[in-house]
């Protein structure tokens, strides 16, 4: 199969651009490099240098093949920076997947995949596993964008025969097993590879949003999922869009508090994390952990690295490999291919 894949030089994409391959797929990508790094696309495949905002240049590389399907992660994705610039958020991550849908539409593309997001379930605190049934009640302008993009997949499959599956990640972290791909986001955000970078002393300690959060130990819980189980829940859902669109939560249905995530980066590298208490951060709900029972039972999917030190033990053996990230890599064998 032939796939288009937005977003595929970021840290979602990226990986699950490894998982087409892997599956023997054609793949190209189409990134505007804002976020994402040359070096993430793999040697050899083709890379579009575009930016969603430009339609024409967006359909000209929706128009150029036959695409089996198209898997959509190109957005902005930091709750805590969609509460200092809403409308920013807002435009550019309806606006981009707009311009994407339309084209998949007018070019006749049967199938999208959507990287949702748990922030879908923002509002007031859940304290149980949340199915795809709960109501949609977005706590941050970030999620409330992705919500919105929900809603334009479903009028393209209603009048515009473009089936979607919206996967709703809950929290992403890890890197590819075989070492090919990591997590490096600039600014760096996200806690686990911020407790991993604060545990090689290479960030000044660990800053923790919040104690007194209704949860076990006062910090937030979060459901962390291996970015390599992730990626096969894309595949899984391509396979299984046949005449309707979907909406699974993807997640490991296992909470993990912020402060047992910093134990387990202790517990694998034998080394103390320094970190400090600091208030909560703006946008950030007690807890999310996803109730994935529905993508379990209708694609099969299983994940093979559920625990929380197989998702540490790749970040940080990346990030050893790669002290630098990206950055000291270089861009791959054969990918500049720009148009626009
Ligand atoms: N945290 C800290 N200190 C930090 C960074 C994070 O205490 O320096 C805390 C946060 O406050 C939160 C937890 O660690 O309680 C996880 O925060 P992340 O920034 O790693 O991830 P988020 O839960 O905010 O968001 C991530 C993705 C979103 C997605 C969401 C779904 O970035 O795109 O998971 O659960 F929507």
């Amino acid at each position: 199969m032939r796939y288009l894949v937005t977003g595929g030089a970021g840290f979602v994409g990226s990986h699950t651009v490894l998982a087409l391959l892997d599956g023997g797929h054609e793949v190209e990508v189409l990134d505007n490099l804002s976020t994402g790094h040359r070096a993430a696309v793999p040697g050899g495949t083709k890379l579009h240098v575009v930016d969603l905002l430009d339609r024409d240049a967006t359909d000209a590389v929706v128009g150029s093949r036959a695409w089996d399907g198209v898997l959509h992660f190109a957005a902005l994705s930091l709750v805590g920076d969609s509460m200092r610039d809403p409308f920013h958020y807002l435009r550019q991550n309806y606006l981009t997947a707009l311009n994407l849908i339309q084209s998949c539409v007018g070019h006749g593309v049967r199938k999208l995949v959507f990287s949702s997001t748990a922030a879908l379930f923002g509002g007031p605190d859940r304290l149980e596993p949340i199915p795809e049934t709960a109501p949609l009640l977005p706590g941050s302008p970030y999620g409330e964008s992705k919500m919105l993009i929900e809603r334009v997949l479903h009028w393209a499959d209603a009048i515009g025969g473009l089936r979607s599956a919206c996967l709703r990640y809950f929290n992403a972290a890890g890197a590819d097993p075989q070492g090919r791909a990591g997590e490096d986001h600039r600014p760096e955000t996200h806690l686990v590879p911020l407790t991993i970078d604060a545990m090689l002393g290479r960030r000044p300690p660990l800053r923790l949003f919040g104690d007194d959060y209704p949860t076990r130990d006062g910090s937030c819980i979060r459901d962390y999922i291996h970015v390599t189980d992730l990626a096969d829940a894309h595949l899984r859902a391509l396979a299984q869009i046949d005449g309707r669109s979907l909406a699974y939560n993807v997640g490991n249905g296992l909470g993990y508090s912020n402060l047992e995530v910093i134990a387990a980066v202790e517990r694998v590298s034998g080394r103390k994390v320094p970190w400090e208490p600091a208030p909560r951060r703006d946008g950030d709900p007690a807890m999310l952990v996803a109730d994935a029972t529905t993508l379990r039972r209708e694609t099969g999917w299983t994940p093979a690295y559920a625990d929380l030190e197989s998702i540490v033990r790749t970040a940080l053996a990346w990030r050893e490999a790669h002290p630098e990230g990206y950055a000291a890599c270089g861009a791959p064998a054969e990918a500049g291919f720009a148009i626009g």
